[in-house]
């Protein structure tokens, strides 16, 4: 019963929201180093200069390709919370230093391509880039982690979209797969355990409508679907030891009434958003209802023999998942004000569970079903490497940052995590989102703390950076100790 032995426990961060150090070492810009910060209510911002050469600015999510004639553009009045961020790039040994002490056995980051390709294929490879990440993968190693890395996490290369536009032309899956030769061929002896796509799913159409956009993004996701397998076959020529995961966003939702119309609205949303894109990397295969979703998007993604064959030749070896909330999902009309905002998906509130300041509903028992609804049908390994709460914090008077909404909300999902376990899921890690405080990928603020450990830093770039232990540093470290018993 428990945890079993040898489960492993850490934290996850991503280059794009921690590294800082935008362009040192030979980096490029990456997207989102053009984003200012929101709030509670507000995405993050990216800005640039429209075809007149006038300053604007939108939602982050809503950026992939610019218009004929506009411009990303860096501007002197603004902060971008990006550019420093926790400035790991500077700072990772004493971090690393850290999560050892709170006695991890894995830890989750991702690769920045702009680092080790700043300029795509064409430009060669950036040895500056493959430095930096070789300490870092070889210090969390020495310090006693089994590291597991992400490829691609929210931060494409600008200048991989300038040349080929992005991820609507199929040169992007050439790039990523080279990126990816360079990474399993230069950290191999570090790292074992590997991701492909971070949340892989994000990019799905969720609104039901025929627009360019969407039909843009099915096609995006299938080219980064192929090319995740791509990799992944890559990575089992290289050394068959290599295990690489996809990673989805994990979605857990309820119809709001028992009509039948809801509960179907539900359970397509979940085909749509988790298993469209699950599927075909854990089966090796579109699953039969992505008709249904290309005629309600009115596209089918052009998909060769190739594609088929590298869809099934590089299924993924385990299934890596994030999981923050829960939403509800009806047919109905609701009032305006019943609805919340979610991990990336907007939803209409839960009156049995309670939110954070940015609406996120909390749900351990959700937490539970959605693993065995993953274990249930994928039957493979699985690996929560996402699990937190956003809060607003800052140190106490004594110097510490005291965060008991934090422990309770960790407390309560590893209590559902065990009974998951115990209950049959086939888990075989941990790692909680932003065991360090770091830019949030959804608002681009440093205010929204995910840590243990507290980071001196706000949204307009006040703060020396200092780090300090919270209480929940020393909670965690105890439940580590404990194989996850001792949870008080
Ligand atoms: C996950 C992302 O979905 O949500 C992380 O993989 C992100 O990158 C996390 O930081 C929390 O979201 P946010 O918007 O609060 O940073």
């Amino acid at each position: 019963m428990g945890f079993p032995k040898g489960f492993l426990w850490g934290g996850s961060i991503s280059a794009a929201q921690i590294e800082g150090g935008w362009n040192e070492g030979g980096k490029s810009p990456v997207l989102v180093d053009y984003c200012t910060a929101g709030s509670t209510k507000e995405r993050r911002q990216i800005w640039y200069l429209d075809k007149d050469g006038k300053r604007v600015h939108r939602n982050w999510e809503a950026v992939d390709e610019l218009e004929e004639g506009c411009k990303f553009a860096f501007f002197d009045d603004l902060h971008y919370t990006n550019h420093v961020a926790s400035d790991f790039y500077h700072r990772y040994k004493e971090d690393l230093a850290l999560f050892k002490e709170m006695g991890y056995t894995t830890f989750n980051t991702s690769i920045s391509w702009a680092r080790i390709y700043p300029h795509g294929i064409k430009g060669g490879i950036n040895q500056e880039g493959v430095e930096f990440y070789r300490d870092v993968f070889k210090t969390a190693k020495e310090y006693g982690m089994d590291p597991v890395i992400t490829l691609y996490k929210y931060d494409e290369p600008v200048s991989l979209l300038e040349q080929h536009g992005g991820w609507r032309n199929r040169a992007m899956i050439d790039e990523f797969v080279e990126f990816a030769r360079v990474c399993f061929t230069e950290y191999k002896d570090y790292v074992n355990k590997w991701m492909t796509f971070n949340e892989i799913n994000i990019i799905m159409p969720r609104d039901g409508q025929k627009t360019e956009k969407n039909q843009r993004n099915l096609i995006y996701l299938h080219n980064q679907l192929v090319a995740a397998a791509r990799a992944t076959i890559v990575a089992h020529e290289i050394d068959s030891n290599l295990k690489v995961g996809c990673m989805i966003c994990g979605n857990m939702s309820y119809p709001l009434t028992p009509d039948p119309l809801d509960a179907i609205a539900r359970y397509e949303n979940f085909q749509d958003f988790f298993c469209y894109s699950a599927d075909t990397q854990m089966r090796g295969y579109y699953p039969p209802f992505a008709k249904r979703i290309w005629g309600k998007y009115g596209i089918t993604p052009e998909i060769t023999e190739q594609d088929k064959e590298d869809l099934m030749n590089g299924k993924s070896d385990f299934i890596g998942f994030s999981y923050y909330a829960s939403g509800v999902v009806t047919t109905h009309k609701v009032e305006e004000n019943d609805h919340t905002a979610g991990n990336v998906l907007g939803t209409v509130k839960n009156p049995y569970l309670k939110a954070n300041a940015w609406g996120w509903q909390i749900d351990p028992v959700g937490f539970r079903h959605l693993m065995h609804l993953i274990n249930d049908r994928y039957n493979a390994p699985m690996f929560d490497v996402e699990n937190g709460i956003g809060l607003i914090e800052t140190e106490g008077e004594d110097g510490i940052c005291h965060d008991p909404a934090r422990i309770e909300y960790h407390r309560e999902h590893i209590k559902e995590m065990k009974k998951a376990i115990e209950e049959g899921v086939n888990l075989f890690g941990y790692t909680t989102w932003g065991c360090i405080d770091l830019v949030s990928a959804g608002t681009g603020q440093m205010d929204k703390k995910y840590g243990f450990i507290y980071v001196d830093m706000d949204d307009q770039g006040n703060g020396d950076l200092h780090r300090s232990r919270k209480d929940s540093f020393y909670w965690y470290k105890k439940v580590i100790a404990s194989n996850g018993e001792d949870l008080d």
